[in-house]
């Protein structure tokens, strides 16, 4: 029987590659190959691995004879699926194995704003003991608007209430509140109006494409506090920059922005901002499970494909 041909195309972890079986696949990794360089790899390839930081293009897509493309991230805000679908080429991603990282992280950043822990370490750093220039608070009793509760979102639900925070919740799937019929869900001015801190969780797609506009960032109240790890294009980032500067919102911790790497300068200049460049999802352990949920996925899905080289010929 011919074997299935998997390029491995960026750095993702490898621990259970022993899930493709040599008798059955040929596993090429060639980390680091730009788009063109696959296009003009001398095998055929029938699946492509990558990461959310490559961008999978219509034009990538009329040019490849590729017939899954698997991406080891939650997002696939890189990949032209709409395009891909009519190409009827099969997208895979990953739900779910990053969540507890991203949901961690999330309670890391809100951590940092409210106590203000690497700056103690600077100033200790540069031989000072001074801690009255800077204020901390505590979370016990803030309230918390979480906008989209999903995977990720219902986990920063549960550390919020450990933490014994109030939550506001909002999400455009009905049956999302039924599932947290113990959460407060709101409309989504009450919870902008209303929260001490708002964060973000839900996907950057045709319809929240800068979702939290100009008019939504005008309800925060000026103490709040918005976190968003979710995705860098679902905000209009350069009115976020203008209340920030305005001291219209209290502070801005963001792990995630419209343009990576290169992201608006203003943001570096501002002082109530905390930036992390997109690494909320990823940690050791997220990055193990990542690779072997895709992998799986990517069998599973030649298994129901019966013939796997039939389905290819498609
Ligand atoms: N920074 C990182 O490293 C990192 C890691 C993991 C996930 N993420 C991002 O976090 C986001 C959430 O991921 P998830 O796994 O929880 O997704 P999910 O699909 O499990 O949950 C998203 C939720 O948002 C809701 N939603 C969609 N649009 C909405 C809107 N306009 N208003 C209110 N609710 C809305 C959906 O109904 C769903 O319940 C995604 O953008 C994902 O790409 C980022």
């Amino acid at each position: 029987m011919e074997k299935i041909n998997i390029l491995i195309a960026d750095d993702i972890d490898l621990s259970y590659l022993d899930l493709f079986p040599k008798t059955n696949y040929n596993i090429i990794f060639k980390h680091g190959l730009n788009n063109q360089s696959i296009l003009n790899f001398d095998k055929r390839i029938d699946c492509l691995i990558i990461r959310s930081t490559r961008i999978i293009d219509k034009k990538f897509l009329d040019n490849c004879s590729i017939k899954i493309i698997a991406t080891c991230s939650r997002g696939v805000d890189n990949i032209d699926t709409d395009y891909a679908k009519l190409k009827n080429i099969k997208i895979i991603n990953s739900s779910g194995t990053n969540s507890i990282s991203a949901a961690e992280h999330t309670f890391g950043l809100i951590l940092e704003v409210f106590k203000r822990i690497s700056l103690s370490d600077k100033i200790i750093r540069k031989g000072n003991f001074e801690y009255t220039e800077f204020e901390r608070r505590e979370l016990y009793g803030k309230k918390i608007g979480i906008i989209g509760v999903g995977k990720v979102g219902s986990h920063v639900a549960k550390l919020s209430l450990a933490f014994g925070m109030k939550i506001f919740a909002n999400d455009t799937d009905v049956n999302v509140k039924k599932i947290h019929n113990n959460l407060n869900f709101k409309p989504l001015s009450y919870l902008l109006k209303h929260s001490d801190i708002i964060t973000l969780h839900i996907p950057l797609n045709k319809e929240n494409r800068k979702y939290i506009s100009k008019e939504k960032l005008n309800l925060f109240n000026k103490d709040s506090v918005f976190i968003n790890t979710s995705r860098g294009g679902v905000v209009d980032e350069k009115h976020l920059i203008k209340i920030l500067k305005a001291g219209k919102i209290k502070f801005a911790a963001l792990d995630v922005f419209e343009h990576e790497p290169d992201i608006n300068p203003e943001f570096l200049k501002l002082n109530n901002v905390i930036l992390t460049n997109h690494i909320a999802g990823k940690t050791s352990e997220s990055r193990v499970k990542m690779a072997k949920d895709i992998f799986l996925q990517i069998k599973e899905h030649l298994h129901f494909s019966k013939n796997p080289k039939l389905y290819f010929k498609i």
